[in-house]
């Protein structure tokens, strides 16, 4: 089946929080909201992408931007009857090198500890897993 890869734009948003519903080792807050999600992609152009299989169905995603200095990747998705295929690794490769080409020489991810289908992805894809460093997070 033919794949295509391209820009994320606002108008994939619903399916594309679909997929996200539907995807373990996934967690969504109010910053996965339409209009978040709209803001996020004007602020990061280019940096998100889909995958459409030859139905034109959003079979995966990522959200890819940075702030300037680190690059930070959410929400690869990739749809269940399309996994093993090489789309999760091809969608980052296509975000990291939009944040190569922004300047941006780092990217960071957050994964779930339990996600053993996550960790084992980042893992194998030669992602390093760093050790020591607690998140701290606060509502503005
Ligand atoms: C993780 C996920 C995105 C992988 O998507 P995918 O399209 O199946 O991955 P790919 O086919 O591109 O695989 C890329 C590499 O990761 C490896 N890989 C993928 N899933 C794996 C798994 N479950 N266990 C071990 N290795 C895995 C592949 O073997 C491949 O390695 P290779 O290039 O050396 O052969 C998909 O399983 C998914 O959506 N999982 C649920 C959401 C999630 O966990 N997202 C990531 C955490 S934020």
């Amino acid at each position: 089946m033919e794949l295509t890869y391209r820009e994320m734009l606002a108008a994939d948003y619903d399916e594309s929080h679909a997929l996200w519903l539907k995807t373990e080792g996934m967690v969504l807050s109010e910053a996965d909201a339409r209009k978040e999600i709209e803001a996020y992609l004007a602020r990061n152009p280019g940096c998100s992408f889909v995958c459409e299989d030859s139905a034109g169905q959003v079979a995966g995603t990522i959200l890819g931007g940075h702030d300037g200095r680190r690059g930070f990747i959410y929400h690869v998705a990739v749809s269940p009857d399309q996994r093993g295929k090489g789309i999760g690794g091809q969608l980052v490769k296509l975000s990291l090198d939009k944040l190569r080409e922004a300047g941006i020489q780092k990217c960071h991810l957050f994964v779930l500890e339990n996600n053993e289908i996550g960790n084992r992805f980042w893992a194998r894809s030669g992602w390093m897993k760093r050790s020591g460093i607690a998140i701290f997070s606060a509502d503005t």
